[in-house]
């Protein structure tokens, strides 16, 4: 192991010994005799923020990721100290700091055992070129330990040996292990001795992060600036750590309406309207299901975002209404460069209110994108996130539009060596005047967050819907997202995978990718394959550039359609199912997609596997990444698990062959789980639905599940009017019960369920309805194991 001597060869300094110790309420504060200063911070007992100044003095306290409202509070917090330490202990965590040399070692408060520890631990490195510091930690990796997150990183899941970078990137046609692409959320969770933790490094400044890679035994993280900030987020389970996450860093401010979690049909681009039309009325000839339909830049005069070229639409509110007459809702996309051009609106605007971002020198930061050399508005500044969410008022207001896509936004520019702006510009980052090293990976973010406020303001009382590109942690509380510029190659389909997981695992779950891939073209069972995996993926749209061909689901051959079709009714038949998943991360922060590990950490069979994720809480999905494959091997996770093809139960905690020929895949249920579905509808809230079906998968045991509702948009669900429905399930040999426990004062407009036994060991001789005997001549049939049966029944007895 490196030596802290050898460490300040290199140039780094270390804290000395701790020469003061005070407390103010929950913030404590380590000083030492080099006037370094750590404040550690109990943000709750199981959550503790590091921060630490070199000069004595902290800079203001300020933070685009946090929000405001996470939580906070401990039930203790106890320090005391020996000859070497201060020990402070609170419910979950003790935390051992050395008088020494400031080093902090985590134990987990109930059984005594050691967490975390540092190696070197924080030190730094003085940046002459900039001023202020390179800011370090490193910590010891402990042997077996695993680690995850870091939002869009296109590697393998575990991250262990590897070192990677955030820095927001525009990465057209980006591949596997590229670093950095789209996305910088400086979040990772490792797992060992079966307890979990996470790691929020709160710096926007260019951050690296080493997994065990330079040293075998040390993970490290620093950043080009600003302060060493980091949350540690104990477990010990990892899904409580990426809750906690998601707490602090915020859960998606409301749900998004329920067609955006319908399918979506993109392109680069569909112009003029008859195009437009040509492709939503196929959608609708063929009896595809889709909600939403895409505008890339093509739409606008001049690539001027806010403008519309009206010969491709001379009249986009009469289109946009006869597409909404249709079932689909648009969706328009907006890029921050703003074309240089004395005679658009928007750029006398911000010009004459000085919006723009600067040079350190004075002039304007001027770059080339899709409209030639623009200026960019500087986001950071709050009065010109007002003014830009003003200017989506004809658009969302007037013309109809129901949703925003925010691309370009990292930002990217074109024709320069870095892709963005130079490290110069400078940004108000909300009265924190700072250059763009600090600005950059938040740029997109506020972006995002701009329009997500103006959409939010203009589409009320609907809710609104947003897709950025570019994100740092805490975007998921505006947005959705997409992995950006994918390529239609079987080994970006495993990327997309990879990513969405991850993402999840970052606190990000409404994401989704390219389906197809943007880049080149798919052959049709690449697109199959694809479609696939996207259904089970938050945000499900087809995109790609456009100059390989054509890429919605008939550009292949009839069959390719039929098994598309197929499967994108599976995704609307699922909906009430996805919808619940998403309340339940928007409630309490649980990811929609959980990889095996987030699902079974215990088992360590799944801290390296990749391709099989739970689909919500109780759907096992396995997509299939080689062509000509009828089946694939995978890991089915312990329990038992009904294969939705052929109710086949199969004991899990083992690799195994499933059969999928390319119009199926491995999909498994859970055992005892309840899964709520709708009729295939060809846009959401097409059909009054009468009945919701509840495929029950019998198990000799209890599980519950639950099924949310509400008015599908609006925020009514907000003050009281939803239906959460928990069923609690119960299985012997010969006897189901079903309980129902309700809340919430929203009426569902359908009045039945139809429930479909799946695995029943017996033949159902006797049925009770909250205590009541039921003649089976008097129950609605429906099939041998089938019955239909009042939603508001509390308690259903099903007796062999
Ligand atoms: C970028 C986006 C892509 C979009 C294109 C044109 O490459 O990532 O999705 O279609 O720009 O707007």
């Amino acid at each position: 192991m490196i030596t802290n001597t050898e460490l300040e060869q290199k140039g780094n300094l270390f804290p000395s010994k701790i020469v003061n110790f005070k407390k103010d309420v929950d913030r404590l504060y380590f000083t030492t005799d080099n006037d370094v200063v750590l404040q550690l911070t109990v943000v709750r007992d199981s959550v503790l923020r590091f921060r630490y100044t070199t000069t004595g003095n902290f800079e203001k306290d300020f933070s685009y990721a946090i929000t405001k409202y996470a939580s906070s509070g401990y039930n203790k917090l106890v320090i005391e100290e020996d000859e070497d330490t201060y020990i402070v202990t609170t419910s979950k965590l003790i935390c051992k700091i050395s008088k020494e040399n400031l080093e902090v070692s985590l134990y987990d408060a109930i059984d005594n055992v050691l967490i975390n520890q540092e190696e070197a631990g924080f030190h730094w490195e003085e940046s002459y070129q900039y001023g202020g510091n390179i800011v370090k930690m490193s910590k010891i990796s402990q042997d077996g330990e695993s680690y995850y997150g870091l939002g869009d990183k296109p590697v393998h899941l575990n991250l262990k040996g590897k070192r990677y970078e955030n820095w927001v990137t525009d990465s057209y046609a980006y591949g596997k292990d590229t670093d950095p692409i789209y996305k910088a959320i400086p979040f990772y969770t490792a797992l060992c001795n079966k307890k979990a933790y996470g790691i929020f490094f709160d710096n926007s400044f260019r951050t690296f992060f080493d997994f065990a890679h330079e040293r075998r035994n040390v993970t490290s993280f620093w950043a080009h600036g600003g302060e060493m900030n980091y949350y540690f987020i104990y477990g010990p389970q990892l899904s409580d750590v990426v809750e906690s996450y998601t707490d602090l860093t915020g859960k998606p401010h409301q749900l998004p309406p329920l067609w955006a979690l319908g399918f979506h049909q993109c392109k680069w681009s569909y112009y003029p309207e008859s195009k437009v039309k040509e492709i939503t009325s196929t959608f609708r000839k063929l009896q595809i299901p889709c909600d939403a339909i895409y505008l890339d830049i093509d739409y606008m005069d001049g690539f001027r975002c806010f403008t519309w070229n009206k010969e491709y639409f001379p009249d986009p509110k009469r289109m946009v209404k006869e597409l909404a007459d249709d079932g689909f809702k648009t969706v328009a996309i907006i890029d921050p460069g703003i074309k240089i051009d004395k005679e658009y609106s928007v750029f006398q605007e911000a010009l004459e209110n000085d919006y723009f971002c600067k040079r350190a020198d004075g002039p304007y930061m001027k770059g080339k994108v899709w409209p030639g050399e623009c200026y960019f508005p500087d986001f950071t500044n709050p009065e010109v996130r007002d003014w830009w969410s003003g200017l989506y008022r004809e658009l969302i207001e007037e013309i109809g539009v129901r949703g925003v896509w925010n691309d370009m936004n990292e930002p990217a520019v074109m024709e320069v060596p870095n892709k963005t702006f130079p490290d110069d510009v400078r940004h108000d980052y909300d009265g924190n005047p700072c250059s763009h090293r600090k600005a950059h990976n938040i740029y997109g973010m506020q972006m995002a967050r701009a329009t997500y406020q103006g959409l939010k303001k203009f589409i009320y009382p609907k809710r609104p819907f947003v897709i950025t590109r570019s994100a740092y942690s805490g975007t998921q509380r505006y947005t959705s997202t997409w992995t950006g510029d994918n390529v239609a190659t079987w080994e970006h389909l495993w990327i997309a995978n990879i990513q969405t997981q991850r993402l999840a695992m970052s606190g990000y779950s409404f994401s989704g990718s390219d389906i197809g891939g943007f880049a080149e073209q798919p052959q049709g069972e690449l697109f199959t394959r694809w479609i696939q995996l996207g259904v089970f993926h938050p945000f499900c749209r087809v995109h790609s550039s456009g100059d390989h061909g054509n890429q919605e689901p008939w550009a292949f051959d009839e069959d390719v359609t039929d098994i598309v079709r197929k499967f994108i009714e599976l995704r609307y038949q699922l909906l009430p199912y996805l919808y619940t998943a998403f309340w339940h991360h928007v409630d309490e922060g649980r990811p929609i997609l959980k990889s095996l590990v987030l699902f079974d950490q215990d088992d360590v069979h799944t801290h390296y596997r990749t391709d099989e994720f739970i689909y919500g809480d109780q759907i096992l999905v396995c997509p299939v990444l080689e062509p000509n494959a009828k089946g694939r091997r995978m890991y089915v996770p312990r329990g038992n698990w009904y294969n939705f093809w052929t109710n086949e139960v199969i004991k899990g905690g083992k690799e195994m062959w499933v059969d999928a020929d390319i119009d199926s895949m491995p999909i498994f249920v859970k055992e005892g789980a309840i899964i709520p579905k709708y009729p295939v509808q060809q846009y959401v809230d097409e059909k009054q639905i009468d009945q919701v079906t509840l495929d029950v998968y019998y198990k000799q045991g209890k599980e519950d599940s639950t099924l949310f509702d509400d008015a599908h948009d609006g925020y009514d669900y907000t003050k009281g009017r939803y239906s959460l429905r928990t069923f609690k399930f119960s299985g012997k040999p010969n006897e189901v019960i079903i309980q129902q426990h309700k809340e919430g004062k929203y009426s569902t407009g359908y009045e039945d369920f139809n429930f479909v036994f799946h695995g029943l060991p017996f033949k159902i001789n006797k049925i009770q309805i909250d205590n009541v005997n039921i003649p089976l001549k008097n129950l609605k049939v429906n099939g041998s194991n089938s019955i239909s049966i009042d939603k508001n029944f509390t308690h259903l007895h099903l007796i062999g």
